[in-house]
């Protein structure tokens, strides 16, 4: 039985993706936090998982990437749904906090998407980008900019892969009401993480990879920002 693969065992729109695909399948949440992934597991086994299992990952160690997707056997979905939006006012003086932005948000799916794209034959893979990589604010431009970059790769991959067995479904939702957004106001277009989880499945449904703006009105947005004068630009909030 093929298996429906996790990256980010607690991760709000990872987990709404997971309980839509998980029915009558094999689940695999790979996280940090094992006590805190017993509510998906709860859930999942409720939606009619056949089975679920945690694995301990921690995204920053690259080299364990490919081991732990090897060991979980043939998946057929794989939900890469980990990340952190980090202190962007402490990346602007620390380097190491810009450098865990980086390499949690770009270098570690770089790496994830990488091995599954060439472990995987068939189904579907998701990836997370965001508005916020369209065109990087003052305000938060080391997550931007990685979500620029995971954008950017998540193209080329996409084009890649045409032709075969396996697609790409990319996200780029706008603000997500959830728990990497808690505390700060919503922003213009908010959803929820349930409504960018009908997106990406709906995208899924159809054949081959998807580029998908969530909600979809987000994409005239985008096309504004471009034409946006920096001295403006400069002073957009989060
Ligand atoms: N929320 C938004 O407004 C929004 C908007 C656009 C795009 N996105 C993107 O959508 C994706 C999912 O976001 P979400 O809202 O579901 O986030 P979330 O609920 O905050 O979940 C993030 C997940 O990432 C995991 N994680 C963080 N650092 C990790 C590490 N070093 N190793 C392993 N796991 C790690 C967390 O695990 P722990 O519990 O162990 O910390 C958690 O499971 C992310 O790529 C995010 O950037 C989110």
């Amino acid at each position: 039985m093929s298996a429906l693969l996790l990256l980010g065992a607690t991760s709000d729109i990872g987990g709404e993706v997971a309980l839509r695909l998980c029915r009558g399948r094999d689940v695999v949440l790979a996280g940090r936090d094992r006590r805190g992934a017993r509510g998906i597991e709860t859930q999942l086994a409720e939606a009619g998982a056949l089975s679920v299992r945690f694995v301990n990952f921690e995204a920053t160690d690259l080299d364990s990437h490919r081991a732990l997707i090897s060991e979980v056997g043939e998946i057929t979905t794989a939900i890469v749904a980990f990340g952190i939006l980090g202190d962007q006012q402490l990346a602007e003086r620390d380097e190491k906090e810009a450098a865990r932005i980086a390499t949690v948000d770009y270098l570690a799916q770089v790496s994830v998407l990488t091995v599954l794209a060439d472990v995987m034959k068939r189904g579907e893979i998701f990836a997370f980008s965001s508005i916020a990589g369209w065109r990087a604010r003052r305000a938060n431009y080391v997550y931007g900019s990685t979500k620029a970059g995971l954008d950017a790769f998540c193209q080329g991959l996409a084009d890649r892969l045409h032709g075969t067995d396996l697609r790409l479904i990319t996200a780029r939702p706008g603000f997500v009401i959830g728990s990497m957004t808690e505390g700060m106001s919503p922003a213009p277009m908010s959803v929820t993480p349930a409504e960018v989880a009908d997106a990406v499945v709906a995208a899924a449904g159809t054949k081959g990879s998807r580029t998908v703006w969530i909600p979809r009105r987000l994409a005239l947005l985008a096309a504004i920002m471009r034409f946006v004068p920096r001295p403006i630009w400069r002073h957009m909030p989060r």
